[in-house]
């Protein structure tokens, strides 16, 4: 039950509802949607991004926060550690415990290499387990790998590496059944069939869930096979520096114990980062859907090690975030919500926007809405429009808001609010980082032996991605990225190891006069002290 502040609005959308869910809304033309993304999405305003002046992407543009931390102090120098006596040696080197990292140590372990993980927190504590709605495959009949590419490249904005897209859409159909036969609970019809649906920008129903805890799921289950195949995991343990050696390959990397602050270094072949995504950098203010690890280490570890980035100037803010109550402010409300016929309306009960454009026309029509339109409402700590989840039962039949997307039931009702009856207030909240380290169909980074998957790359989804895809790009890249790497250590001979790349960025901040008291990588968000300011190689 909402307070009465809100009652004169809500009142409003319930005299619309079924004349509002019985509409079909209008689809925005190209030029209309570029317009709205120009004037309103968060990506374009100019003010908040800067040029690099450092490393391998010198001159690009990127967001401040993220610049701030490429271009920052490393923790460790050479000198720190002694790299002649390494704590660990191995083949492969996984360091990130979610999607894209276990799926590696499993493809990895599969191809006969020694695997290890190092994961600044504990495995599963990833963006792959706070993901909803559902992952993408094109495997029922009408529609195609090929449908999938043209949603996914378009809904980038023709901007994703073609060969990379080919990849995730071609991929797709095989990893959803190498999920099922590890034990994902997908749901079903009762004759066995997966149940697919929409998503913003898709042209088919492709999405495949379990219920609306489809990260969960994929993420337990990966985790199962990790420690059945005894894959040994360092926890609480955080990179803070690629290690290379004399020839300027990937062999290693120097990791921080979070509760000791012990620095350890482990030696290996091949280095694959799984770091995840960016949100706990809260970029522009914005709240975030992201777990509380989210702070862009990969693309600094990787920028220091002379890795080229792509596309770091652009972020996914999720239409829907959870914007009232308070306690869950940013929380993702996922898209299934809008997929299984809710929709936007403004403080007047009015539609404004069809609900599954894809997710960065979303966002930019709700800021719309919320601003320059004055037809946001107001929920004491800034503006947001509902999202009439009633529409979801009116429109199914009763008891399909609980069936199918029971988290998001109880995290309301837990509140006070029940969706079933009541609208939800949402406004965007940031959720996915659309660039990274650049990549080539091995998963490669531009640094020899450097493999990269997941969240932490850039290129595969362009300026703007699916719903879905993101879950699928965990599987699809990680697995790619643990067989490419298992078999290429079998060749490798690592030579001395060195930080010298590090001494010569340090140089390069002093020679560009960049004056800075931060350090990085980030690896946690800064809600109670700053971590970030220089005081040795200790993260206090
Ligand atoms: O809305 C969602 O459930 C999020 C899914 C995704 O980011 O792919």
């Amino acid at each position: 039950m909402y307070p009465e502040k809100f009652q004169e609005s809500i009142r409003k959308v319930e005299a619309r509802r079924k004349e509002n869910a019985a509409m079909e809304p209008v689809r925005m033309t190209a030029d209309e949607k570029d317009a709205l993304l120009k004037a309103y999405h968060p990506d374009y305003r100019e003010d908040q991004f800067e040029q690099l002046k450092i490393g391998v992407n010198a001159g690009d543009k990127a967001p401040h926060e993220l610049a701030d931390m490429l271009q920052a102090h490393a923790r460790v120098h050479e000198g720190d550690v002694d790299l002649e006596h390494p704590d660990y040696e191995t083949d492969v080197l996984i360091i990130g415990g979610g999607g894209a990292g276990c799926s590696a140590a499993i493809e990895a372990d599969e191809a006969g290499a020694k695997v290890m993980i190092c994961t600044k927190l504990r495995p599963g504590d990833a963006n792959t387990m706070m993901a909803e709605g559902g992952i993408q495959a094109a495997d029922k009949e009408g529609d195609s790998p090929m449908q999938h590419f043209l949603d996914a490249y378009g809904g980038g904005h023709f901007a994703a590496k073609k060969e990379l897209v080919a990849k995730l859409v071609t991929e797709a159909p095989e990893d959803i059944r190498w999920l099922n036969h590890l034990g994902v609970e997908f749901d079903k019809t009762d004759d066995g069939t997966m149940i697919t649906t929409h998503g913003g920008g898709t042209s088919r129903k492709r999405m495949h869930a379990c219920r609306d805890y489809t990260g969960m799921e994929i993420m337990r289950t990966l985790r199962d096979e990790v420690l059945n195949r005894k894959i040994p995991i360092l926890d609480f343990t955080a990179a803070v520096e690629i290690i290379k050696d004399e020839e300027g390959k990937a062999a290693g990397a120097v990791f921080i114990n979070m509760e000791t602050d012990e620095l350890i270094v482990v030696r290996a072949k091949a280095v694959i980062l799984a770091t995840g995504g960016a949100g706990r950098m809260h970029y522009q203010g914005f709240p975030t859907s992201n777990h509380y690890g989210a702070t862009a280490d990969g693309l600094v570890l990787g920028y220091r090690a002379g890795a080229k980035l792509l596309y770091e100037d652009t972020l996914q803010y999720h239409p829907t975030g959870a914007a009232y109550p308070e306690q869950i402010f940013g929380a993702l409300v996922t898209e299934k919500v809008r997929s299984l016929g809710a929709k936007l309306v403004n403080c007047d009960g009015e539609v404004f926007v069809h609900p599954l454009e894809t997710r960065d026309v979303e966002a930019a029509a709700i800021i719309r809405e919320t601003g320059d339109r004055g037809k946001g409402v107001d929920t004491g700590h800034g503006k947001a429009v509902w999202l009439d989840s009633p529409m979801i039962d009116l429109i199914n039949g009763e008891g399909t808001i609980e069936a199918r997307i029971p988290a998001m039931y109880r995290m309301f009702e837990k509140r006070g609010i029940d969706m079933r009856k009541e609208p939800i207030l949402v406004y965007p909240t940031l959720h996915y980082q659309n660039g990274g380290l650049e990549i080539n169909t091995d998963c490669m980074t531009t640094v020899e032996n450097l493999y990269a998957a997941g969240e932490v790359t850039g290129g595969v989804h362009g300026r703007n991605r699916l719903m879905g895809n993101s879950l699928l790009d965990v599987i699809v890249f990680g697995r790619d990225a643990g067989r490419a790497a298992g078999q290429k250590v079998k060749e490798v001979k690592n030579g001395k190891l060195t930080l010298a790349h590090v001494t010569a960025f340090e140089e390069s901040i002093k020679e560009a006069g960049i004056s800075t008291q931060k350090v990085s990588p980030k690896l946690l968000p800064n809600y109670l002290r700053d971590r970030n300011v220089y005081d040795g190689p200790k993260i206090q």
